[in-house]
C-alpha cells in the first residue's frame, strides 16, 4: 500500500514510521505540507497518489485552542474536511484522528463510537467539527480514530514532551508531587495505537466511519502517575487533587473512557494500559 503520512514528526507518526509493516511511506515534512495550506494539501495527495492518507496532524494544545479559535477550526476542522474531500476526488482513504475530548463527561461506563458528542471547550468543538467534515466531504474513504492521552518515544512537541518522561523528571528534581484525580481516562501508548492502525487500514471489512483506539481500561492521571512510579521503584509522594475538570475557565470531561467496540467487532484489540506502560518504561527508562 502507498501511504501519505501527515504529521510524521509527532509522537504516533514516530510510531508508524517504526512500526510500518512494509507500506511505501510519503512523509512530507511541515515545511511542504502544512494543513494550514489547502494548496499543499491538495498538490501532496495529487502528488503521492496515495491509496492511504494517515494525519497524525492537528492543533491540539487544548489552551491555546481557547486563545486562537480560527486557528483551531481551520487546522482541526476545515482543513480535514478539505482533505477528506481531496481524498475522495483522487480515490485515497482517509484515516484521520480525534479525542476523548469531544465528549463531555457525564457518562461513567467507556463512550461507545455511538455516543453522540458534547464538548466542553473549543479544543472538542473543533475536533467534533472536523469529525463531521471529514465524514461530510468523504463518508465512504474517511475514517475518524478516537484515542486518548497519548505517550510515546517521540514525545509531543507540542506538549513539551509526553506524561510519562514528564512525571520520570519530575521525580528527579521532586520528592512529592500533585497530579488530578478528577479526569478518568484512557491512558494510550503510540507504540500499541500504530500497530493498531495497521491492522485498521488492512482490514477488508473497513469503510468510512468512526471507531475507537485506546488501551484498555481505565485510571486518573493521579493513578497513572502512581503506576509509573511504581513500575520503576521510585520512592516519592504523590498527592491526588481534584479540580473538578476546571483549568482556569475551561472545563475538561470528568470522564473519557472510550470503548474499543467497533475495531474489537472485527477482531482488532488493544493490550491493558498497564501493560503498555510496563512496555513503554522498560523500553525507554530502563536503569
Ligand atoms: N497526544 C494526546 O494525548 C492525544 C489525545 C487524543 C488524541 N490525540 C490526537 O492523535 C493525533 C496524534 O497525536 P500526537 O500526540 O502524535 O501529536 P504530536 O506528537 O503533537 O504530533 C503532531 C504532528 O502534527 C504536525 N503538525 C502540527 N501542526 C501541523 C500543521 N499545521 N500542518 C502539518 N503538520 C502539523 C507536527 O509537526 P511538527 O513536528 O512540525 O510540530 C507533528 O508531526 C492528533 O490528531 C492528536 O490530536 C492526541
Amino acid at each position: 500500500m502507498k501511504i501519505l503520512l501527515i504529521g510524521a514528526t509527532g509522537q504516533l507518526g514516530g510510531d508508524l514510521l517504526r512500526n510500518n509493516p512494509g507500506h511505501e511511506i510519503v512523509a512530507p515534512a511541515r515545511s511542504q505540507l502544512d494543513l494550514q495550506d489547502v494548496g499543499q494539501i491538495e498538490k501532496a495527495v495529487r502528488n503521492a497518489g496515495p491509496d492511504v492518507v494517515i494525519n497524525c496532524a492537528a492543533f491540539h494544545n487544548v489552551p491555546l485552542c481557547e486563545e486562537q479559535p480560527e486557528k483551531a477550526f481551520f487546522i482541526n476542522c476545515f482543513a480535514v474536511g478539505r482533505l477528506a474531500g481531496f481524498c475522495r476526488e483522487h480515490d485515497a482513504r482517509l484515516v484521520t484522528f480525534s479525542t476523548d475530548y469531544v465528549f463531555g463527561g457525564e457518562k461513567r461506563t467507556p463512550y461507545v463510537e455511538s455516543d453522540p458528542p458534547h464538548p466542553l471547550q473549543i479544543y472538542g468543538i473543533t475536533r467534533a467539527a472536523g469529525e463531521y467534515a471529514a465524514i461530510a466531504a468523504a463518508p465512504e474513504h474517511a475514517v475518524i480514530v478516537r484515542t486518548c492521552g497519548l505517550y510515546g518515544r517521540s514525545g509531543a512537541a507540542s506538549k513539551g514532551g509526553n506524561f510519562v518522561d514528564k512525571r520520570v523528571d519530575d521525580a528527579k528534581r521532586a520528592k512529592r508531587l500533585e497530579m488530578a484525580c478528577d479526569q478518568t481516562i484512557s491512558p494510550t501508548s503510540t507504540d500499541d495505537l500504530s500497530r493498531a492502525v495497521f491492522r485498521l487500514i488492512s482490514h477488508q471489512g473497513v469503510a468510512g466511519g468512526i471507531y475507537h483506539l485506546v488501551n484498555e481500561g481505565q485510571c486518573t492521571w493521579f493513578e497513572f502517575t502512581k503506576a509509573i512510579y511504581e513500575e520503576l521503584g521510585i520512592d516519592i509522594e504523590v498527592v491526588p487533587v481534584d479540580r473538578k475538570g476546571m483549568s482556569g475557565q475551561m472545563r475538561r470531561p470528568l470522564y473519557s473512557v472510550l470503548g474499543n467496540d467497533a475495531a474489537r467487532a472485527i477482531g482488532i484489540t488493544l493490550p491493558s494500559w498497564r501493560d503498555a506502560l510496563c512496555r513503554y518504561l522498560k523500553e525507554n527508562h530502563a536503569s
